[in-house]
């Protein structure tokens, strides 16, 4: 089986979102005309996350799902938000302190060891994470180790797909993306996104790497037009 990861070193791709932390909240709104908070929702309303649950939120980032996650999971619930990277997590610590009501912890680790005990989690969220990691096909094994009997998790990402969807995509990450990030003068970092997507599994295959990783149910479901993915996997009870 073909090995599916980042093209760039772990260590490279922590710089670099340290390096766009700043700027992240402001382009991901610009760029994706605000919808990337639309497909988060979309995502946790086939999700169903439940009060008293617990949920892991892996590379977090700035940690709007994470925190969207912990509304949902009042009363009695509580979130773990992850990330490998200092200056986007140090953003959602600040998010956070602003409403002490939710239940939220922040942690710096690696998604592919995270310091947390087998069966932890009642359910785990992965938003555009899984194409930055070195091997998707270990993290989605980590995902299923962290979740208890009946557990579940999806990851959200780009849809790596072929016809008009990759064309609009290549369109999009070139002409708007890209140009968008040179005047933040972020540009080779926003250029690594459609690199990363070049060595993202499809669909059908995360499907397959989520089987091998021991998840009884795994389907992935186009969003946005097919621009998006998300990648819905079951625990078995
Ligand atoms: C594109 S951002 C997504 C952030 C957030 N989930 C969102 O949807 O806006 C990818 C995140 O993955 C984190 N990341 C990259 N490699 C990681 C690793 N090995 N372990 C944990 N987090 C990692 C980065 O630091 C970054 O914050």
């Amino acid at each position: 089986m073909t090995r599916h990861g980042s093209p760039e070193p772990p260590e490279r791709v922590r710089q670099l979102f340290d390096r766009i932390a700043p700027r992240y909240d402001q382009l991901n709104d610009l760029l994706s005309l605000g919808q990337h908070r639309l497909w988060k929702r979309q995502t946790l309303a086939l999700l169903q996350p439940r009060p008293g649950e617990r949920w892991l939120d892996l590379c977090c980032g700035t940690g709007d799902l994470a925190l969207l996650l912990a509304e949902r999971v009042r009363p009695g619930g509580r979130v773990l938000g992850l990330d490998a990277a200092a200056a986007p997590l140090a953003l959602a610590r600040s998010r956070s302190a602003a409403r002490p009501w939710l239940a939220l912890d922040w942690s710096q680790a690696d998604a592919l060891a995270v310091p947390e005990p087998d069966g932890a989690f009642d359910g785990a969220v992965m938003a555009y994470g899984l194409r930055n990691l070195p091997d998707a096909a270990a993290a989605l094994a980590e995902v299923r180790r962290l979740l208890a009997p009946g557990g579940r998790a999806a990851v959200l990402d780009f849809n790596r797909t072929d016809g008009l969807p990759a064309l609009v995509q290549r369109l999009a990450l070139r002409r708007l993306v890209v140009p968008v990030a040179r005047r933040a003068g972020l540009e080779d970092d926003y250029a690594y996104l459609e690199r990363s997507l070049a060595s993202f599994p499809s669909g059908v295959e995360q499907e397959r790497l989520a089987q091998a990783a021991g998840f009884t149910q795994a389907r992935h479901r186009p969003l946005a037009g097919g621009l998006m993915g998300v990648l819905l996997l079951a625990a078995s009870p």
